[in-house]
């Protein structure tokens, strides 16, 4: 059931004494159940604003504002001009997602200021209260002059009362967000990427991310003082962080706070500071799973390009589709396609892919009919290579095409250091750039998958055609580097994925790669990979390895069951870079599904199945690590057992070192 709700509330002030003594009002906003709240006051005239979480302060007075071209102060000298309080309480529901209905209840707080010098400029500041975290933004509305704003500073900080522990990634790097995360006080970060979690002195975890970035640049943060983060808008290549004409509306900056990490994971924050659904219709698109020529190409198997080795030919396509329909799955992605591929493609230039022309081997038209013949449907494949003067010129093209052919999923990569070779992938122009493409892709009926792109700030609920991205450091490493270390998917689950979905292209059953590069291998069991499953949430999951490592295989009876798309998301336990076990209900059965994994300690966990629905018996479909498995002991063995189950039962769990247990519970 809908219910919608705005009401005006009265705000609450009080006088609290500044250095002065002076008697600045206090403005405070606390969340519907007042787990948190916001205060709000003019202090010498430039905005403050802190937050609490019952008894303990969060963040201390902190600033608000921004520096205009040729140093103008966007941060003090202002008055209020008006404060207004309205209440928000909806239960909406996610054409796909995590869970079906997500309640939307915050309080929100505008605050309207006027500088008073000559320009007399104007800022609006929203504040949202909810009890899983807090937020606001800055509106900056039309003036009495017509404008050409550029903002040179957000002067934002966070001003967190005691240190913690973040795990944060690097920011404005050359490999974007693809690092592996560490730990460390605030007190020492440096620029830094959101989402970016933090394990307070006192025991709670905070995130700080941002929602519904539109037009805008991204925020990273960076340490200024002690403990205090400060936003960093990343910058155009000429230094201006966020140029707009007239008027501009910044992202949510958002902080979850919550009791324990896992409960950062059902927070749905982001999502509900993001618009109501846009499109009319998404009826092309419904949560899928899917085979790729994709890691051979990554493990030296196959090659990108034309050649001996080339992994994308006819011949190949239509083994690939034999395999799909054969094991019963509809969706395939062929990575070299088309021309533009040489061995030098990930290299930083400016390399002319073509988004319509076939590479010599493969006939586009004749894989299609094939799969149709079948009932697997192609995803469309475009690596930008970060070409983006190029990729433009080609999008109407390249998406017509797939509309022709009836494709009606596309992965788009931008492998490169800058966009153009120029601009980072997460300023204002990255953050325009895949804006236009996701509406672009909307108009051709295409949902979009993107690789090395911006970060997800929520847009899927206003564009569900926006289905999943990579954003962070992918399977893909374990092929051709030193790989990702057991403890780095036990990060992603309370990091990266607060933000939306991820293509982490799980699945590989052959862990040690014996058909790849000499030492390259993933770093944990297969009975892992298959954990990943319900660990990570996309509403597409790849199932990443070569189809003669699946062929036979008992588990891959897993994979075919288990669901991408889900009625409700439950976290049992998890330390941050430790382990965590998962549950997630099938939307579309009254099945229930278990994901736990580990980093390289081996556990033993007593799991209490009282999320399971009551008065109702079910089968345990166990895949678990074999007795004396883990990363380096026979990694690849799966034991599968069964047992009848119901709520009242306690399961205990065996996880290997690196290892994990995946779980389908079937009503019986
Ligand atoms: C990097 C992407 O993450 C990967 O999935 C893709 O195969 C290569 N680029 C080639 O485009
Ligand atoms: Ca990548």
């Amino acid at each position: 059931m809908k219910k919608k709700l705005i009401l005006p509330v009265l705000f609450l002030s009080i006088g609290i004494s500044n250095a002065q003594g002076n008697k600045p009002k206090s403005y405070e906003l606390s969340s519907p159940e007042g787990k948190n709240k916001i205060q709000f006051q003019l202090v010498n005239n430039a905005p403050k604003y802190s937050v609490s979480h019952g008894k303990t302060v969060l963040i201390s007075p902190s600033d608000l504002g921004f520096t205009l071209k040729n140093n103008e102060d966007l941060s003090t000298n202002f008055e209020i001009i008006k404060v207004e309080n309205t209440s928000f309480d909806e239960t909406w529901e996610q054409v796909w997602g995590e869970k079906k209905k997500i309640r939307n209840h915050y309080n929100q707080m505008v605050v309207q200021l006027q500088q008073k010098g000559q320009n007399k400029r104007k800022l609006e500041i929203q504040f949202r209260a909810f009890d899983d975290g807090i937020a606001f933004r800055y509106v900056y509305p039309k003036q009495n002059v017509k404008d050409s704003i550029f903002i040179m500073d957000e002067k934002t900080t966070f001003n967190l009362k005691e240190d913690g522990k973040a795990w944060w990634i690097p920011a404005n790097r050359a490999d974007r967000d693809e690092y592996l995360f560490k730990d460390s006080p605030v007190s020492t970060l440096d620029t830094v990427l959101t989402p970016l979690t933090i394990e307070s002195k006192s025991g709670l975890a905070i995130s700080f991310h941002e929602a519904n970035l539109v037009d805008f640049a991204s925020m990273t943060l960076v340490n200024t003082t002690g403990n205090q983060l400060k936003s960093d808008l990343v910058p155009w290549a000429d230094g201006v962080k966020v140029r707009v004409k007239d008027t501009f509306t910044s992202s949510w900056r958002t902080i979850q706070i919550a009791e324990k990490p896992t409960d950062l994971i059902t927070s749905y924050l982001i999502l509900n500071l993001n618009e109501p659904n846009k499109l009319k219709s998404i009826s092309y698109f419904k949560p899928y799973k899917y085979f790729g020529i994709w890691w051979g190409m990554h493990i030296g198997k196959y090659s990108f390009w034309e050649g001996p080795k080339q992994g994308a030919t006819t011949k190949h396509a239509e083994e690939y589709i034999d395999f799909t329909a054969k094991e019963g799955f509809h969706h395939l992605l062929i990575e070299g396609w088309n021309k533009g591929w040489t061995p030098a493609w990930y290299e930083n230039r400016m390399h002319m892919f073509s988004f319509t022309k076939s590479a010599d081997n493969f006939d586009l038209e004749k894989v299609v009919e094939y799969g149709n013949k079948k009932g697997v449907a192609l995803i469309g494949y475009h690596e930008t290579g970060s070409n983006l003067i190029n990729y433009l010129k080609e999008i109407d093209e390249g998406f017509a095409l797939y509309k022709k052919l009836g494709i009606h999923s596309v992965k788009i990569g931008h492998v490169g250091s800058k966009l153009n070779m120029k601009e980072w992938h997460f300023g204002q122009f990255g953050v325009n750039y895949f804006r236009y493409v996701l509406e672009k892709a909307a108009e051709y009926d295409l949902a979009v998958l993107y690789h090395e792109s911006i970060k997800d700030t929520g847009e899927r609920r206003t564009f569900p055609n926006m289905v999943s991205r990579e954003a962070a450091r992918g399977q893909e490493y374990n092929a051709w580097s030193e790989g990702n270390p057991p403890n780095h998917l036990t990060i992603l689950p309370f990091t990266r994925l607060l933000s939306g979905p991820m293509d982490f292209t799980p699945g590989i059953f052959d862990v040690e790669v014996k058909q790849g590069y000499n030492g390259r291998r993933v770093h944990g069991t297969a009975a892992q990979q298959l954990a990943l499953y319900v660990t990570i949430y996309a509403p597409i999951q790849m199932m990443a390895d070569l189809p003669e490592n699946y062929e036979g295989k008992p588990a891959l009876q897993f994979l075919k069951d288990v669901p991408t798309d889900w009625e409700d998301t439950k976290v049992l336990e998890g330390k941050i870079g430790e382990y965590i076990t998962t549950v997630r209900k099938d939307r579309n059965s009254a099945d229930w599904y278990l994901g736990s994994i580990t980093n390289e300690k081996a556990r033993e966990v007593k799991i209490p199945l009282s999320f399971l629905d009551k008065n109702t018996t079910y089968e345990a479909q166990i895949y678990a690590d074999a007795e004396g498995t883990d990363e380096t002991h026979n990694p690849s063995a799966i034991a599968i057992s069964k047992k009848t189950v119901k709520a009242s039962d306690v399961l205990q769990l065996k996880l290997g070192g690196a290892g994990g247990t995946a779980i389908r519970f079937k009503k019986l």
